[in-house]
């Protein structure tokens, strides 16, 4: 097979690259390991930044998002009794966010796929990218015992921070960047009217807490635990309860419980790969790099990326001009950085670190005094969670 862009990954980062390319007449093959319904049943990110909606409108799948999606122009933080709202909206000249799932936005690409006649093939077993510093480079997959071929003029790697496409690189070319913290989030999603109408990010000294959503009938909370904790250990009551206690009383009053639709650990790490080229590879969202989910710029991260790299792939194919592929990697780094710092930043400020020094605590919680007595703060935090500018 042959094609102009050979893409390694499904997920968001992939398809909507493959979908943009294509309304403009670029030809792409995307090559994803599981099925689709594996693909779908991952719940994760759920707000986006204007930038993310816009490249959604662009691909011509913001339909549904319009229709279903939730625009926020404010934000909640909660401090013990205290709850602030950041009034995003008034701190940045009028952004906003949009309140959308990820299996929701994933479900749109896919179906804009299938209606252009796009090919994404699942269960592409064994990808590798093969002779990426020549100008010709190609890609081999298993199906079955089948052995395929995609020859293609670049690789894009959008295969998360597990894929194969970052070890492609050689080791004495790549430089890693790496964050662990010391606890995870359990995320519960229960059909059950979320506790307020804006998101709620909590600081409590039993630890972190988040309220999210959505929508009016679908709600989504995290709390901060162990990262020895599994799912398993944490009974929808139990969860409930500990939730309930790290948020302002008259919030957990009004907290709706009811049986969980879906409960899972994530561990939170910063990362960062660079650069995000080699040859004729270019990497793109989680496989170059991942946040910590406070703040919401995993897949907002990702979506920069896109638009950079469509912008160059389009250079390069409409006129000729490969400035844009040559800086991809330093411009997408520049701002991947930056929402690495905010996330570091919101994660440092929110959580309990375990065995940290009374100063340390104390700090922080000057940090929070601090914001809420600076319009000046406010407004760094209103700019970074709406999204620094593409
Ligand atoms: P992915 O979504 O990881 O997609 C990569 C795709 O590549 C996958 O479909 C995978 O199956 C496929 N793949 C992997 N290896 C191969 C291979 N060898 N060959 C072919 N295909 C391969 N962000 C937030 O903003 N908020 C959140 O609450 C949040 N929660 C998260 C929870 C979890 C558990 C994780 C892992 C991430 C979370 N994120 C969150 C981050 C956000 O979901 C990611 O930033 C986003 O999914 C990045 O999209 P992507 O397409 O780059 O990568
Ligand atoms: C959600 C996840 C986040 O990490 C975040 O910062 C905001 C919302 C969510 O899943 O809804």
């Amino acid at each position: 097979m042959k094609t102009q862009v050979g893409i390694i990954g499904g997920g968001p980062s992939g398809l909507l690259l493959s979908q943009l390319l294509h309304r403009r007449g670029i030809d792409s093959v995307v090559l994803e390991k599981h099925t689709r319904a594996h693909v779908l049943a991952r719940i994760r990110a759920g707000v986006l930044e204007q930038g993310f909606a816009d490249l959604l409108r662009l691909a011509g799948c913001g339909d549904r998002m319009d229709r279903e999606g939730e625009v926020h122009e404010g934000v909640n933080i909660a401090h013990g009794e205290d709850l602030h709202r950041v009034d995003l909206h008034g701190l940045t000249g009028g952004r906003t966010v949009m309140v959308y799932g990820q299996t929701e936005l994933t479900r749109d690409l896919y179906e804009a796929r299938d209606a252009m006649g796009g090919v994404v093939i699942h269960e592409a077993e064994d990808v590798q990218p093969h002779d990426l510093t020549s100008d010709a480079p190609y890609l081999t997959y298993r199906q079955g015992d089948e052995l395929h071929r995609v020859e293609c003029d670049f690789v894009v790697g959008a295969d998360g921070f597990h894929g194969v496409s970052r070890k492609s690189i050689p080791a004495d070319v790549l430089t890693e960047y790496e964050k662990v913290y010391p606890f995870g989030w359990l995320g519960v999603l229960s059909r059950t009217e979320p506790v307020a109408p804006e998101l709620i990010y909590a600081r409590h000294e039993r630890g972190f807490a988040l309220c999210s959503l959505r929508s009016r009938v679908l709600s989504r909370y995290y709390i901060q635990v162990p990262l020895t904790d599994r799912p398993g250990d944490w009974s929808d009551e139990a969860f409930w309860a500990e939730l309930k206690r790290r948020l302002p009383s008259d919030v957990g009053r009004r907290l709706q419980t009811g049986p969980s639709i879906e409960k899972s650990i994530a561990p939170l790490r910063s990362f960062v790969a660079e650069p995000m080229r080699y040859g004729r590879l270019f990497l793109a969202g989680d496989a170059a790099h991942i946040v910590p989910p406070t703040g919401a710029k995993g897949l907002n991260s990702a979506g920069s990326d896109i638009q950079y790299l469509y912008h160059a792939l389009l250079d390069h194919y409409e006129r000729g001009d490969d400035s844009g592929l040559d800086s991809y990697s330093q411009k997408a780094l520049a701002r991947i950085w930056k929402a690495q710092r905010f996330s570091w930043w919101m994660t440092s400020m929110l959580h309990v670190f375990p065995d940290s020094p009374a100063y340390d605590r104390r700090l922080q919680e000057t940090e929070l005094d601090y914001l809420f007595s600076s319009e000046a703060g406010l407004r760094s935090l209103a700019e970074n969670y709406v999204g620094l500018p593409y």
